[in-house]
């Protein structure tokens, strides 16, 4: 079958348009490789759920977990018999995740583990409402687009009621008019005024991202965390950290949590969380698992048997592997490149990221309002020169490659860039 035979039938049978049109053959560490043998520096890794990158030791040590997996059993719902593999990756994330975080539900995806957590903090609270920062992204699901703060995502309104939104900590844009620290974080503060002016005073839980991933990788500044923290534990509220996109090595630390010292009381999972099958979760502290009934939340795929086999082989891989030093090494030297590009192309306004989660705001050096053409231009270049990233936002490229990137690669990505940069900007 030809690459014309299957864009035909990606035409007519599947619902969602496909972003890249190129015919994947395989991957080789972090290279993707279409169906003539052209290579493709891979800086999206699947939305991040290949953190492990393709044919690595490291993946292939996910591919064995996973194959040996298949020799007993492939599916068994993991609350309707005992198995071995998500017995094992529960007391695992019991291990690595923050504070005291104890009991996980597993079920297939992020936006999925939104919505559970959405149930167990109203079970365990006894009250409804919720709030999450504008801009960020919680997944499409009713429940997790209700929390998500970007409109673009929010189509088929309306949602969940009773859930509110605070102003972003969105440094670059700061939608207060604020600069930082000045701003006394003026964004966090804004928490408490939402709770005693807008909402009833019955909120469950604010629901927030440790980095803003989808409007274009937005790291919280100092401070900003402690102070939610504190409002949230001044007014009983819990708080739920979504790691799905952060967690598991993406930003340097088995959680992006451990960067600001979050505790919290339930901390959402997915992506890379399966090793590449599909896999998410949330873990609670044992206050809330006491709450849970059988039939508050269930998935009959969820915690599939060789997703959690290929979930812990991920986990042992990043720690024995020492991935997140890695991760840590080679994303500041790809931040520190990257901001010496900043100062000769004022098209760059912003540069910011924690370990391989990057963001590259470009803008109109003018005005500094966003670019939205320049950066699909840019897109496009690097795409046709061998280089897969995505626009996030309205203008910004977000970059996850695999964890296993090496100093070489990022090279040629800066080199290719600079040259895209170049013929697009100069
Ligand atoms: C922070 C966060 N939460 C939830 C989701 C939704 O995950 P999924 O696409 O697996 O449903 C995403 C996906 O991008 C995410 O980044």
């Amino acid at each position: 079958m030809t690459k014309h035979d299957i864009g035909q039938k990606y035409d007519r049978y599947i619902l969602k348009p496909v972003l890249n049109t190129i015919l994947l053959s395989h991957g080789e560490g972090s290279f993707l490789v279409d169906e003539v043998g052209k290579r493709y520096l891979d800086f999206v890794s699947g939305f991040g759920v290949s953190a492990l990158g393709y044919h690595t030791e490291a993946a292939l040590r996910v591919k064995d977990a996973v194959t040996a997996q298949m020799e007993h059993i492939w599916h068994n719902p993991y609350y309707l018999s005992y198995t071995k593999a998500p017995a094992l990756l529960a007391e695992k994330l019991c291990a690595i995740t923050p504070g005291s975080l104890q009991k996980t539900f597993f079920c297939n995806s992020g936006s999925e583990a939104v919505e559970g957590a959405i149930r167990v903090v109203r079970k365990a609270t006894g009250r409804k409402e919720l709030v999450a920062p504008q801009q960020s992204f919680f997944g499409r699901t009713c429940g997790a687009a209700a929390l998500t703060g970007l409109s673009q995502d929010k189509k088929g309104a309306p949602l969940l009621s009773g859930v509110y939104h605070v102003p972003a900590p969105y440094c670059f844009r700061c939608s207060l008019g604020w600069e930082y620290p000045n701003c006394g974080l003026a964004c966090a503060n804004y928490l408490r005024d939402v709770l005693a002016y807008d909402t009833s005073g019955d909120v469950a839980a604010f629901f927030v991202e440790p980095v803003l991933g989808d409007v274009g990788v937005i790291v919280p500044p100092d401070g900003y965390f402690d102070k939610i923290t504190s409002i949230c534990r001044d007014n009983g509220i819990l708080l739920v950290v979504d790691e799905t996109l952060t967690g598991l090595g993406r930003t340097g630390k088995m959680f992006a949590s451990e960067y600001w010292g979050l505790e919290p009381d339930v901390l959402i999972m997915g992506k890379a969380l399966g090793g590449g099958l599909s896999l998410g979760g949330f873990i609670v502290n044992p206050q809330i698992a006491e709450t849970f009934s059988t039939k508050d939340f269930s998935s009959s795929v969820g915690g599939n048997t060789l997703a959690c086999a290929g979930g812990l082989a991920t986990i042992k891989a990043i720690e024995e592997m020492h991935i997140c030093d890695h991760v840590q090494s080679v994303g500041n030297y790809l931040i520190e490149k990257l901001k010496i590009l900043m100062g000769k192309f004022p098209q760059i306004g912003d540069v910011r990221g924690v370990g391989l989660l990057i963001g590259i705001e470009l803008i109109n050096p003018s005005n500094k309002k966003t670019a939205p053409e320049q950066a699909s231009l840019i897109k496009e270049k690097l795409l046709g020169k061998g280089v897969i990233v995505t626009v996030y936002g309205d203008s910004t490229l977000r970059l996850t490659p695999s964890l296993i990137i090496s100093k070489k690669e990022i090279d040629i990505f800066l080199n290719v860039l600079e040259d895209s940069l170049k013929e697009v900007c100069l």
